[in-house]
């Protein structure tokens, strides 16, 4: 566990400090005159990795001064923006004009938008064409220079683009905030090497990068002494961990270290890609009694022919088998997917051969979409592309098959005792509270506040399909 983070990444994080605490001096100064601190909200589109880099931002804004806010009629306002499919470029359109509209009623307000669409280029030439009022755009590389960015912009007065292709860069020891006192995101890797031809992660998140071992390790023992008690891995390809490093390690081998941290009760991880996950994992994961007991384990098409079309290297057979050992592995095992209807010159066929993978494996759920086209992805180019109501009647084939087979494994732990995350006050009734059982299921029942945070043991009385209804044993 050498690769000691390189000395410009230190001295990058040492710059980027400075600049916070000149910038703080004058938040502070302005504070004492006004009695009041500037605001700031961050709108989070897409995955689990925009929302651990809205923390980063967060850390950064509070230290300069700014205190959040949940209206969007602040200060500073941020979009972290997705464009994994066509519509969630099109909700960040549609918000900004209204954000535009508030602009104009109040004075000195600035506005960022960063994150994966920002790493397009035509998203930001339309965004310099036609929303004029917006004052900083950067992109995933450089979250770390926000306070750079923001100095430049007060000192400029004029829109301040930064963009970065790729890099290569890990700046650690940044400032970063929380939402949650006891479970926290951990980035284990940034970027992606696979290239699926629909996806454009690779090409906004830039190449497969892994942290090292030892800056994860610590940044999860401080958790820890935080109170964390659950931690989710991000990357997405964790089974890919490490591979690049200078001493190369294995997931696998990470989770192990990871297992020995005090007070780490539970450890979940996303996404795990079929075609890298090892029998070293699966004996990890057999043999823990700390990493979750679900999976989630995208197949995106049930089809041999689309699978390799899609540049997924592996075959419907070979992920069967891989469900087939994980199963006798873990016995317990949920397992969760992704799936895309329509892709180019999906057949009738090949979409008969998904909805047979769903009967077959049995998922407790599964997240499917319509497959949207990504321009600069080599499947956007791909002749026969699908017409949409071919799209839209397979998608609800393929919902209501979904539904028969989360339906049969639901309620599998129904009048047992399990351990449960207690995560929150019910957010319908609050006489009750919410918990998360290992295997991602959610439990209701009635118990103390002061439980939030904590793991207990529920009766799970009654099975609601997607949720149980609990009690605490008597
Ligand atoms: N790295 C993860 C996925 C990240 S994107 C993995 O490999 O599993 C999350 C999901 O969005 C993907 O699993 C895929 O199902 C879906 N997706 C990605 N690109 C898409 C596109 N062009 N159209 C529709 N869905 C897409
Ligand atoms: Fe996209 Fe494939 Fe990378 Fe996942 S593994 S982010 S689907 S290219
Ligand atoms: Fe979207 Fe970027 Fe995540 S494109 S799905 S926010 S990696």
């Amino acid at each position: 566990m050498d690769n000691k983070n390189t000395n410009g990444n230190d001295l990058e994080a040492a710059k980027q400090l400075q600049i916070i605490n000149e910038l703080k001096i004058g938040f502070d100064q302005e504070y004492e005159k006004t009695g009041q601190r500037k605001t700031y909200h961050i709108e989070t589109f897409g995955c689990q990795m925009n929302s651990r880099d809205s923390e980063k931002i967060s850390g950064i804004l509070k230290q300069i001064g700014y205190e959040e806010t949940e209206s969007e009629n602040a200060d500073f306002v941020l979009y972290n923006t997705c464009t994994v499919r066509e519509n969630a470029n099109n909700r960040v359109y549609g918000r900004l004009g209204f954000l535009g509209t508030l602009k104009k009623n109040h004075p000195g307000m600035l506005i960022a938008l960063c994150g994966c669409m920002m790493q397009e280029a035509s998203a930001v030439e339309k965004i310099k064409n036609s929303y004029r009022f917006v004052d900083i755009i950067f992109g995933t590389h450089n979250i770390f220079k926000l306070a750079e960015l923001l100095q430049i912009r007060l000192d400029s007065k004029r829109m301040v683009i930064d963009l970065w292709k790729d890099t290569d860069m890990i700046v650690e020891s940044l400032p970063s905030e929380r939402k949650c006192s006891f479970k926290a995101g951990v980035n284990i890797m940034f970027g992606c090497n696979n290239f699926c031809s629909y996806c454009i992660v690779p090409y906004v998140r830039g190449r497969e990068r892994s942290r090292n071992a030892e800056d994860i390790l610590e940044e999860i023992r401080k958790l820890a002494k935080d109170g964390v008690i659950e931690v989710m891995l991000l990357g997405q390809n964790v089974n890919s961990y490490g591979k690049n490093l200078a001493t190369p390690m294995t997931f696998a081998k990470l989770l192990t270290e990871i297992e020995k941290i005090d007070g780490i009760e539970r450890i979940r991880f996303m996404t795990s890609h079929p075609k890298d996950l090892s029998d070293e994992l699966i004996e990890v994961l057999k043999g823990s009694k700390k990493i979750c007991r679900h999976l989630h384990l995208p197949i995106q098409s049930g089809s041999t022919r689309l699978l390799a079309l899609m540049n997924r290297r592996y075959t419907k057979e070979s992920y069967l088998t891989l469900v087939d050992k994980l199963k006798a592995a873990v016995p317990d095992i949920s397992l969760t997917t992704d799936i895309i209807v329509g892709f180019p010159g999906e057949t009738e066929e090949d979409f008969l051969d998904t909805m047979d993978v769903v009967k077959k494996v049995g998922y407790d759920c599964a997240f499917t979409f319509i497959y949207s086209k990504r321009t600069g992805t080599p499947a956007a180019t791909m002749e026969n592309q699908v017409e949409e109501p071919v799209a839209l009647e397979r998608f609800d084939r393929l919902l209501k098959e979904i539904h028969l087979s989360s339906a049969k494994s639901a309620g599998k732990d129904e009048h047992t005792i399990a351990k449960v995350l207690v995560e929150e006050v019910n957010t319908q009734d609050p006489t009750l509270l919410t918990g998360r059982l290992s295997n991602n299921f959610l439990v209701h029942f009635p118990g103390d506040v002061k439980l939030i945070g904590t793991i207990v043991e529920v009766y799970l009385a009654e099975s609601k399909g997607f949720y149980y209804m609990g009690c605490l044993p008597k």
